[in-house]
């Protein structure tokens, strides 16, 4: 960001106020409020950050009017051809593609720390076999901070780093527990001969009972589904981990905090909302009744998978997403999977209404990536897990970058009061 000796003017009451102006490297220019309060005596009202800048950052941007997403500055369409979700990490985490030797020996770094303490396993049964995955992901992310003591010191660099690789290597056995304890199936431990969506695959999806080999065009598909989840810059659970780290809390504890906001259905809960749409509506003559009830403002229905805070175009990923679904229904010989009909016929219907053309509604990543899943054979209940592994490392690359901002304060939003002001409190025979 480069500061420019501009000032945006603010005129009230009996006050004019200069307030600083800064031009980001791309997207719109920024009026700095910090000072808003001391020089001025008023807060600004914004709830859900419509048109808040909450941070500078170097990490990820997206055009949403063009339907743009870079991270550190390379398209996302590029990335999910030409690189693979380890390199993407590498390129998030430090901010550049790596050389061949720095990516040897990251992969080697996330490949030697994907086994969790083995003590973990108990505190998995502890919970109900029907508990939801991301349920159990909460709580069992959360835990990593009572187990690996030693990379909890956030004021020390080296543990910072230390915490985010083993973060980002252990989460998928995790996620892989997860779903294996609601199958009620023997935990399958890493397998570190394997790239990192192999792994997963495998730990998901072998017994001890049979062989199991990964069949690489799924493992292609996994790691692109990871590719195109990776960072989205300051949406609900990144800022949630942000606010949750600006208190110094360690870093288990803030990926804990961002896996409990991204299961709500508006964010990554809405892949597995927008499969159970699609299966709910069930056959393509019953699309129109679903897009008047989600056109409906006394009907709560929305279209899962519709919409997005920032894209007003296109999802860039729904593009690829959409492509990856037809390679992997048609790699795999599932012919006339009603599912993605539906899928497809519901976006051209949306795409020609009036409803959704006017207020920019497109498809995004969740419209496509159900199908997939599914697909693959994971359960809806999986759909969320997935999102929220292959996130974890924008989540650790963000609050990285926090704790290295000079500027960094603990989070603390104001309010628009409207409540009682002082009164007495009245005696309880008395009310
Ligand atoms: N179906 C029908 N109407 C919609 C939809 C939808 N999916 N999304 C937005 N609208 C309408 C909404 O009713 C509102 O209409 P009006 O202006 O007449 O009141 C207008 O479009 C703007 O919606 P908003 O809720 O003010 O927009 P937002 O930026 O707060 O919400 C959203 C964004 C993603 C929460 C919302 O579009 C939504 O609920 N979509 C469905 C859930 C979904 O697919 N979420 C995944 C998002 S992408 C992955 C991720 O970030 O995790």
């Amino acid at each position: 960001m480069t500061d420019a000796p501009r000032t945006a003017k603010l005129t009230f009451d009996d006050k004019e106020l200069d307030l600083p102006m800064y031009s980001p490297t791309a997207g719109p220019d920024v009026i700095d409020i910090t000072k808003l309060y001391a020089q001025g005596g008023v807060f600004t009202y914004d709830p859900g950050f419509t048109s808040t800048a909450s941070c500078d950052s170097t990490i990820t941007y997206i055009d949403g009017g063009k339907g743009e997403l870079l991270y550190r500055g390379y398209p996302i369409d590029q990335l999910a051809e030409k690189s693979n979700y380890i390199e993407v990490c590498y390129t998030l985490l430090y901010g550049e593609l790596p050389t061949e030797d720095k990516l040897i020996d990251f992969e080697r770094k996330i490949t030697t720390h994907t086994m969790v303490h083995d003590q973990m396993q108990f505190l998995f049964r502890g919970f109900r076999r029907d508990a939801h995955p991301m349920a159990i992901m909460c709580g069992v992310v959360g835990a990593l901070s009572a187990f690996y003591h030693d990379s909890t010191d956030i004021s020390d660099p080296e543990q910072r780093e230390h915490a985010s690789i083993r973060m980002i290597a252990k989460i998928p056995t995790i996620a892989a527990m997860a779903y294996k304890y609601s199958a009620g199936q023997p935990f399958v431990y890493p397998d570190n001969k394997l790239d990192y969506a192999s792994n997963f695959l495998r730990m998901c999806f072998a017994v001890p009972a049979e062989e199991y080999v990964v069949d690489p065009i799924l493992a292609k598909a996994m790691d692109r589904i990871f590719t195109l989840h990776a960072d989205h810059e300051q949406n609900a659970s990144t800022s949630t981990v942000r606010l949750a780290g600006s208190s110094g809390a360690n870093p288990f504890a803030c990926i804990a905090a961002g896996i409990a906001c991204l299961w709500g259905p508006a964010h990554g809960g809405a892949n597995q909302a927008c499969l159970e749409m699609l299966r709910e509506i069930g056959t393509v003559d019953r699309i129109p009744e679903y897009v008047a009830r989600a056109k409906d403002k006394s009907d709560p229905f929305r279209l899962m998978g519709f919409g997005h805070r920032v894209y007003k175009n296109f999802d860039p990923r729904a593009k690829v997403m959409k492509e990856s679904a037809d390679e992997v229904l048609d790699l795999l010989g599932i012919e006339n999977n009603e599912t993605l009909k539906i899928a497809k016929e519901l976006e051209r219907i949306a795409l020609e209404d009036e409803y959704f053309v006017s207020k920019k509604l497109y498809p995004n990543v969740d419209f496509y990536s159900g199908i997939i899943l599914d697909a693959m054979g994971f359960p809806t209940s999986m759909f969320t897990p997935i999102f929220a592994l292959s996130r974890t490392v924008g989540w650790i690359t963000q609050w990285q970058e926090m704790l290295n901002d000079p500027s960094q304060k603990i989070g603390r939003p104001r309010q628009l009061y409207k409540g009682a002001t002082q009164r007495d409190y009245v005696d309880l025979d008395k009310r």
